[in-house]
């Protein structure tokens, strides 16, 4: 990639993302909408049918007749013929931003920063908790709720204490420092343009990444008001798809896992840790994601959901379910189990002690045995035609998982439970089956396009990076488009807001520019979820391929070319 321009890369990320589009065009050449796109006769060639579209969701234009395309800012350079400065200007006066000089404004947001002052206010919450003077009903609430004093350091829970602007005070002197504390995500804008804390009068849960540096808090009220619990917004250092509250204490805690628990709340993993449980974790208030399931089985072989015992908790047991089709077998394990009605982890380790809790979450169900009995109720099997709809009702799902001794077994107890024989129901599964293996062939024999589909598929659908774990570890791998493929992943890690458009920006004037744009536009037939794990199966593939590469790169070396990291490497392998 080259940076082109002094303007700061995050300025340009941002302007795109701020403006429209279809207003800057519109304003010049008039735009009828038509289904998801706009179009209009393109102003780059003549023609009397409209063939120049505009995606507002791509934040792109192209044209179908003389293949014109680009960004809003590679518009007004075309239809205004401006520079690209001058295109910038205009974009940023448009929306009342004012386009940074200098450098200066890019080394003030660099992430070290970020975590570096995360790392502060969290010491200033706890130090808050044992020294304001407002401390009182804080403490009564967390005894009230039988923490130890342990368990309140060993998850660092401090206190925003009732005030509008205590952590902007202490913490934001200067300009830059408010602009720092904003982009970490503590403070509120009204619309009047006030600032103010965003965590007021709430007990402070740091969130932790794996490196146990600070990215993030929840802060939850003492009282019934709403909402209960308040997060950090998404920002750069803080993505709550991909995070695991309580997974850096639990790794602390335990060298090598063999059993995982995720909870469903802050509270619940602390209890539980409190009361010497402590490799429980939980989701930061949102379903669990694919890139969570993959973190989950990679920390250990046994991952167990546990759900409250109420009509919300079962649903999200399913959702998980559901989310962990394409991840069975291999050598890791999935169970479930949902707690007795209006009982949470907390409230039954309460009731029950920790010796119980652990007998339950050992006799947790298999992910099938869960699978068949949800997939069952409200089936009549002792009838025919009830037998005949579990088969059909079981029949997408199946779909969905990986080839292998896991489905074969599967299909197995569906047959068994059906009461058909395995042939008879491998009959109406086999034409799905065969069309996906097919595909999954042509897909494997084909390297390039592999690497080719997961950049389509980000460049298009950018969101879907957070189902997609922190590093790949692909960049090895000896691929055509490999660099570009790293390059993006690492770009919307950092950048997970970035649309289309402002991707595209990021490659104007790279060698590989107008590869991107063709890409960009290149239509893509699946829908939005099946696109999520075609771009997930797509990166574990490469991931597989570019592991075995190495593998065979390392073992084909003599034992005194190796490096001490390289044999330590080797000695992984083998584990
Ligand atoms: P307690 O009520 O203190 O026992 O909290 P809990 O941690 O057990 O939470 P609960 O089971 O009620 O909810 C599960 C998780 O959902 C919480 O830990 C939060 O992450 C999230 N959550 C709950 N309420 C809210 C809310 O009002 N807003 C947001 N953003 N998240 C919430
Ligand atoms: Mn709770």
């Amino acid at each position: 990639m080259v940076m082109i321009s002094q303007i700061p890369q995050e300025f340009i990320d941002d302007l795109l993302t701020r403006i429209d589009i279809v207003h800057i065009i519109d304003s010049r050449v008039p735009l009828e909408k038509i289904g998801k796109n706009v179009r209009a006769c393109c102003p780059f060639h003549s023609e009397k049918t409209a063939s120049f579209t505009v995606s507002p969701e791509k934040q792109f234009y192209h044209c179908f007749g003389c293949s014109a395309h680009g960004t809003a800012i590679s518009f007004l350079m075309k239809y205004d013929t401006m520079s690209f400065p001058e295109a910038i200007q205009e974009l940023a006066t448009h929306v009342g931003m004012t386009v940074p000089t200098s450098q200066l404004a890019h080394k003030t947001t660099n992430s070290n920063n970020l975590y570096g002052l995360l790392q502060r206010v969290s010491k200033y919450f706890v130090h808050q908790l044992h020294s304001h003077s407002q401390r009182g009903k804080f403490v009564n609430y967390l005894n009230q709720r039988g923490l130890s004093e342990q368990t309140i350091e060993k998850f660092n829970i401090g206190i925003a204490v009732k005030s509008w602007d205590n952590i902007l005070k202490t913490f934001g002197h200067t300009k830059q420092e408010t602009a720092l504390l904003s982009d970490v995500g503590l403070l509120s804008h009204n619309d009047k343009g006030h600032i103010y804390d965003r965590f007021r009068n709430r007990i402070m849960f740091p969130i932790q990444d794996r490196r146990g540096r600070i990215i993030g808090f929840g802060g939850r009220v003492l009282d019934d008001s709403t909402p209960k619990y308040l997060n950090s917004p998404e920002t750069k250092v803080f993505h709550k798809g991909q995070e695991l509250y309580g997974l850096y204490q639990t790794r602390l805690a335990n060298y090598r896992l063999t059993r995982i628990i995720i909870v469903e709340g802050y509270m619940d993993v602390i209890t539980l840790a409190d009361r010497g449980i402590i490799n429980a974790v939980a989701t930061l208030g949102t379903a669990t994601t694919p890139a969570h399931l993959q973190h989950l089985l990679r920390s250990a072989p046994e991952v167990v959901f546990c759900f409250d015992g109420d009509n919300a908790g079962r649903a999200a047991a399913w959702r998980v379910a559901e989310n962990a089709l394409p991840v069975l077998g291999g050598n890791h394990e999935i169970k479930f189990m949902i707690l007795p009605e209006g009982e949470d982890p907390e409230s039954i380790v309460k009731k029950e002690g920790a010796d119980s809790f652990n007998k339950r979450v050992e006799n947790a169900q298999g992910y099938s045995n869960y699978f068949f009995s949800i997939l069952q109720d409200g089936v009549d099997i002792r009838s025919m035609d009830g037998r005949a709809r579990l088969v059909e009702i079981a029949k997408p799902y199946l779909r969905n998982i990986p080839a292998g001794v896991y489905r074969d077994m599967f299909e197995q107890r569906l047959a068994e439970i059906s009461q058909t024989n395995l042939l008879m129901l491998n009959k109406h599964l086999e034409r799905s089956k065969n069309k996906q293996q097919k595909a999954a062939l042509r897909k494997s024999s084909d390297m390039v396009s592999l690497v080719r589909m997961a950049i389509t598929i980000l460049l298009q659908h950018p969101n879907l990076r957070q189902n997609i774990e922190k590093s790949t570890n692909i960049e090895r791998l000896d691929q055509p488009g490999i660099d570009i493929l790293v390059c993006l992943l690492e770009t919307l890690h950092n950048n997970p807001h970035l649309n289309t458009a402002a991707l595209l920006e990021r490659w104007r004037g790279a060698q590989n520019n107008e590869y991107m744009q063709l890409l960009a536009k290149q239509p893509l037939s699946l829908s939005a979820n099946s696109l999520q794990y075609e771009l997930i199966g797509t990166v574990q593939k490469l991931r597989e391929q570019a592991l075995v590469e190495r593998q065979s790169y390392l073992t084909n070396k003599t034992l005194n070319q190796l490096t001490d990291a390289e044999k330590k490497e080797v000695q992984s392998f083998n584990v």
